[in-house]
């Protein structure tokens, strides 16, 4: 966990300007900026950003909240991840608290790794630009495959230099420690201890991470000779793990979102070739099979894949081992491959990026057409090898999350196989009962099993929400729970909790504290508001006034969207209870104990006319005399606090 002395130090620093000004034009328009909303396609800038409250809007998509939570939207990053980058740019440096000591050690061993590879890159890029070796071997190499000066400097291509210790030495004298320089595996130890390079002579491509540090190289040789491997990559570090990271995911990102889709491809040289030609949204695997952790990484951004690959067989096999581990994901795969002896690096050089791209779109498949296709063709006029082909294709489509396009799918498929569409649905069920069963043991045991048609779409919310919690249900509607004498009172307390009353009767109290106490019968039905409250009268507890600036840095999410909602829009509530009470005042503080206590007790007689209804339908429903009585005892006492506010509202509003 980082520090809260390290947040508070890292929101000092930020400007908030200066950081979205990193991502979208900005434009100042009196004290704020404004732009084009990154969320949305628009041509009038709707997006807005306040320096002075540190807050930005977006009000074509509704967006909105600080530096932080523009980090975590835009580049998808999780909350540290989001501190983290911001500590960087403003050259904080983050002290973590842990739970234990060695985790001190660990994210200190992390940190001084990536010093080092940073430091790397660069030593890498200047061996390059800077020497004459670096000139006429590895730039004359980068420029001969026809990348762009722009292009590799971009993704911070190097070389490094035909000699043992070039880089070991420099690193040294710089005072980097052998130990780190041997972790990042950048050098390698001799049997006598001492450090030798590990690349030398190779074409540098730095690997960076999700968040755009150097993590890890991947060295190509320049020689033909087939004894030595055409690739030295980095090893697994603590900073490191290849099967979490794609090639060029960082600048990718932003293609990915705009395009709602990713491109894949095998290797570096594809992503900067595809990159080069304006199809930005392109990463690499580097050559293994994917994993469930790349996908996820995707994922954050698009639900689309679109594989490209070598049209040769081993290109075709790799492409289908990948495809079954997306469809788990619930994401949507389509493959091309490329006419052979081409991948998407050699055939986007000859034919441009306008003839590549209309390729793409022409020969798109469908993967499990697609897969359907070449089993199909692998197996012939085999019986017993179509049977297997069938098994295994329903198996795949088992995998899709989702039941309504798994059905789309067999239908699909049973024109392409030939064969009776309730057979395969007949074999699809078996499948995702035998999947049900393995996930879930406890069931098996049951006389009757639970078909795989009574288990709930996974997509369904109500299933995510049993699953995951609240959390994972991003598409519920908001304005169903809003009430807005409920977010009346936040927003009060959160523009006037700091201000001292000066009523008739109460002198030199402070608002904040008094709306808590005055509001501590009141259970609030909105999860935001309630937070917010809870929030609130926990730092009152504790001897401090909450600040508007605080929560718009609160980890919550629903607190900082809620909060940033209510600083940029006009208040709902009072303007028209002013006008119901025939008030008219130019500015809600010019009457602060009517527009405080209004809001309270309106809140008030809301809770109460809620349960007014509820008793009136419990008296309906009571089955016998001394319920009634009851009730009725409760609805009568209920009806004079209904009166009791109904009056002082009207005594408050008309002093
Ligand atoms: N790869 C590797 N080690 C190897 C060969 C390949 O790590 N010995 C990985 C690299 O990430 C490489 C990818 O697999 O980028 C794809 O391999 P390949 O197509 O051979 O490499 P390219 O990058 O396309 O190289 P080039 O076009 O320069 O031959
Ligand atoms: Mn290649």
């Amino acid at each position: 966990m980082i520090t809260k002395q390290t947040i508070d130090k890292i929101m000092e620093a930020t400007d908030i300007a200066e950081v979205i000004g990193d991502f979208v034009q900005l434009k100042k328009r009196g004290a704020n900026f404004i732009g084009l909303s990154p969320f949305a396609n628009e041509k009038t800038p709707s997006f807005t950003v306040s320096p002075t409250k540190g807050i930005f809007k977006d009000f074509s998509t509704g967006k909105g909240g600080s530096a932080v939570t523009f980090l975590m939207e835009h580049e998808k990053f999780t909350y540290p991840e989001a501190l983290k980058w911001l500590a960087k740019k403003y050259n904080i440096e983050v002290e973590e608290l842990h739970d234990k000591p060695q985790n001190i050690e660990a994210e200190n061993r992390r940190e001084n790794l990536m010093v080092v590879t940073s430091y790397a890159a660069k030593f890498f890029q200047e061996a390059m630009w800077d020497t004459a070796e670096g000139k006429s071997i590895g730039l004359s190499y980068f420029k001969e495959r026809g990348f762009t000066t722009e292009i590799i400097k971009k993704f911070e291509l190097g070389y490094s230099p035909d000699n043992w210790e070039a880089f070991t030495s420099s690193a040294i004298s710089k005072g980097y420690r052998p130990e780190f320089l041997e972790e990042s595996g950048l050098s390698v130890k001799r049997d006598n201890g001492t450090l030798y390079d590990r690349y030398r002579g190779r074409v540098m491509f730095p690997i960076h991470g999700f968040t755009g540090r150097v993590i890890a190289f991947g060295g190509r040789t320049l020689k033909t000779d087939k004894k030595v491997p055409k690739y030295v990559n980095s090893p697994e570090s603590e900073i490191y793990h290849k099967s979490n990271v794609l090639y060029g995911l960082f600048f990718a990102k932003k293609g990915i979102r705009d395009e709602d889709n990713c491109y894949l491809v095998e290797g570096y040289a594809d992503v900067l070739s595809v990159h080069q030609a304006g199809i930005e949204n392109v990463v690499a695997s580097s050559g293994t099979s994917l994993t469930v952790e790349q996908i996820r990484l995707i994922g954050r951004f698009t639900k689309n894949i679109t594989i490209l690959y070598d049209g040769d067989a081993a290109g075709i096999k790799a492409a289908i081992r990948g495809l079954d581990l997306i469809l788990e994901e619930g994401m949507n795969v389509r493959v091309v491959t490329f006419p052979d002896g081409h991948d998407p690096d050699s055939y986007v050089r000859e034919v441009g990026s306008t003839a590549f791209k209309s390729y793409i779109d022409q020969n798109k498949k469908d993967f499990i057409l697609f897969k359907t296709s070449i089993l199909l063709k692998e197996a012939g006029n085999d019986p017993i090898r179509r049977a297997d082909v069938i098994r295994e294709i329903v198996e795949s489509i088992a995998k899709i999350p989702d039941s309504i396009k798994a059905s789309v799918f067999i239908r699909e498929c049973s024109h392409q196989l030939q064969i009776d569409e309730r057979v395969l649905l007949t074999e699809l069920n078996k499948m995702r009962l035998g999947k049900a069963k393995k996930d879930n043991p406890q069931q098996s045991s049951s006389s009757a099993p639970a078909g795989y048609e009574e288990m709930p779409p996974p997509d369904d919310p109500a299933f995510l929400a049993a699953m995951y919690g609240e959390e994972a249900v991003g598409t519920k509607p908001e304005a169903d729970t809003t009430i807005p004498q409920e977010r009346e009172v936040v927003r009060l307390l959160l523009l006037y909790g700091n201000r001292i009353i000066n009523w008739d009767n109460i002198a030199n109290t402070y608002i904040g504290p008094f709306m808590i106490a005055e509001l501590s019968d009141v259970e609030f039905d909105n999860p935001a508001c309630k937070a917010f409250v809870d929030i609130y009268k926990q730092q009152v507890e504790n001897g401090v006034l909450p600040e508007e600036q605080f929560f718009i840095h609160h980890p919550d999410k629903q607190i900082v969207d809620m909060t940033v909602d209510l600083l940029t829009t006009r208040y709902t509530l009072s303007e028209n209870w002013y006008e119901m009470h025939r008030i008219y005042v130019s500015d809600e503080t010019d009457n602060m104990k009517a527009t405080i206590l209004g809001a309270i007790f309106h809140l008030k007689k809301h809770k109460v006319a809620k349960l007014l209804d509820k008793l009136r339908t419990d008296l309906q429903n009571a089955q016998n005399e001394t319920d009634q009585d009851i009730l009725m005892g409760q609805y009568l006492q209920m009806k004079k606090i209904e009166k009791y506010i109904s009056d002082y509202l009207g005594s408050v509003i008309l002093k």
